[in-house]
């Protein structure tokens, strides 16, 4: 084990928070228990909880805890308060914000992006210290999300259609589902809460979002800039334990469209609560076990540099992170050598250090981690590579497990962190087969040359998962490609153009040939 890297993992944290982020900090401590429901942004006066930092500050040579804000825990009458804000703006369609046209309502978010762009620095600093991600992945995901959302309203224009057949002419226009719930996720609390959010609240739908138990401090400065830019009640944040504010919005029957992205027992035990389940419009995001597949003739070079990358950025907890890799049996070993001295020599650091490896949210991540570590060794596995599982409070160093089988938790459970598990196979039927499979079905990456045998897999898993990847890691982007997933990965898509299309519906003023010209211009007003 490398005395210098152990090292570096026992004496990573700092004893302060560095002072240029000292003002995130007392933004976090004086906003953190404000809310906006109803265009009124007040603070909670309820039952509380305390927001840490999964960075842990040195006192005296004892770990603790760095404290960033205290969050509201909100009770159920609050929670559909929050609802009805959203449901009044709504009016069953005829609020003010389902009324405007495209136009205003475009002419409103570009007000918001505007007043967004302001609060960079704060968002950047809070998302970075409340879920422990890079200082630049925090500032490229603000970066995204405001290119999002400027591509989004520059899309909404190219919806409309003029349809004319066998004597029937018809103006198609996208309108909103209505009143909608939207829960993010800690991973990208801003872009991937957002790149719903936005689309459903630009097609004319009133929201209710609720924010992660981690990562919910980031929309926090952005308050202000919602209630500025929007009609009241047409979006409203709600923070508390889930059972006591999701549940009881679920079961008043009143949403008509449902986002989420997290875990799928979460998303089923949520949805058990809905009375209409079928007419509420569902979109979600869920978990992946994306696997690498790399044939024997790969580069293994740039195979290892994309597997690292796509296994551990931001510590492996993106859904979109290379969770199982398997490789054939000829070039396993060599294979494994490379990626492991590859893993050993990661960064790591306090995310304003910009490291490859930073701690992960919280303690019982760090133990899950290790408890899927422990697995797989008591079954076979080996840890490969130099200090692989060691852990330090919440820094937790990532494992190599070489090799893993079906035996395993980590050979099918999404260990959504830095465990990377490596397999052996020796005919890439096998992998084929066992992602077919799989519960999961959101990516994949082939690495090889020959053509052909990267045609064989194609062919094998074009049915199993939604985007395969040819000699690079699986990812989201670009923001114009389908993001979806089959079974338990995803339901529905989500892009910029997509998501515009999902959360609204197309309505048609139609009329005989004769009326083309009323049908236009009645076709505006939708
Ligand atoms: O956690 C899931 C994210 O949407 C992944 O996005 O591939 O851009 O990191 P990414």
């Amino acid at each position: 084990m490398s005395l210098e890297l152990k090292s570096k993992i026992e004496n990573v944290f700092p004893t302060e928070i560095p002072k240029e982020f000292q003002f995130a900090v007392a933004r976090g401590m004086m906003e953190g228990l404000h809310y906006l429901i109803n265009g009124e942004i007040v603070p909670w006066s309820g039952e509380t909880c305390e927001v840490f930092s999964p960075v842990c500050v040195n006192r005296d040579g004892k770990l603790e805890p760095f404290k960033l804000a205290d969050s509201p825990m909100m009770d159920e009458a609050t929670a559909l308060r929050a609802l009805d804000a959203a449901d009044k703006a709504y009016d069953e369609g005829r609020g003010v914000w389902p009324q405007m046209s495209l136009e205003q309502r475009t002419g409103c978010i570009k007000n918001f992006v505007r007043l967004m762009k302001q609060e960079r620095d704060t968002v950047v600093a809070l998302e970075m210290l409340e879920i422990g991600k890079t200082k630049k992945d925090c500032e490229k995901e603000f970066d995204r999300t405001v290119e999002y959302i400027e591509r989004t309203v520059d899309t909404m224009g190219d919806l409309k259609k003029y349809l004319s057949e066998a004597g029937t002419v018809g103006s198609v226009a996208r309108q909103p589902h209505g009143t909608m719930l939207c829960m993010g996720p800690f991973n990208y609390p801003l872009n991937e809460t957002f790149t719903v959010l936005i689309p459903a609240l630009a097609m004319g739908n009133t929201v209710v979002v609720k924010g992660p138990k981690m990562g919910m401090l980031c929309s926090v400065p952005l308050y202000d800039a919602f209630r500025q830019s929007l009609p009241d009640g047409v979006i409203n944040f709600i923070n508390g334990d889930g059972r006591t504010v999701v549940t009881p919005i679920m079961k008043s029957g009143k949403l008509d469209a449902f986002a989420f992205i997290g875990g799928s027992g979460t998303y089923d035990a949520i949805l058990k609560s809905c009375p209409n389940p079928r007419s509420m419009y569902k979109n979600a995001g869920l978990e992946a076990k994306n696997a690498a597949i790399i044939l024997p003739d790969a580069d293994l070079e740039s195979t290892v540099k994309e597997c690292v990358s796509g296994a551990l950025s931001f510590n492996g907890q993106r859904c979109t992170a290379l969770k199982i890799l398997y490789v054939h049996e000829s070039i396993a070993d060599d294979f494994v050598k490379k990626y492991s001295e590859a893993v050993s020599k990661l960064s790591v650091g306090m995310p304003w250090e910009n490291p490859n490896i930073t701690p992960v949210p919280d303690l019982a991540s760090a133990k899950r981690f290790k408890e899927l570590v422990d697995d797989a060794v008591g079954k076979g596995a080996k840890v490969v590579n130099e200090c692989g599982g060691v852990a330090n409070q919440t820094m937790f160093f990532p494992a190599v497990l070489y090799p893993v089988n079906d035996s395993m938790r980590i050979y099918r459970e999404e260990q959504f962190g830095p465990v990377s598990p490596v397999a052996v196979y020796s005919s890439v039927d096998g992998p084929i087969d066992a992602i077919n499979n799989s519960r999961y079905g959101q990516q994949v990456s082939i690495f090889g040359t020959h053509e052909g045998e990267i045609a064989h897999v194609v062919r094998g898993l074009k049915n199993a998962v939604s985007r395969i990847n040819i000699n690079t890691q699986c990812m989201r982007g670009p923001d114009s490609f389908p993001f979806t997933g089959r079974k338990d990965s995803a339901v529905e898509t989500l892009s910029i153009t997509d998501a515009l299309l999902e959360f609204s519906r197309p309505v048609v003023v139609a009329s005989s040939e004769k009326n083309a010209e009323l049908v236009k211009r009645l076709g505006e007003l939708v």
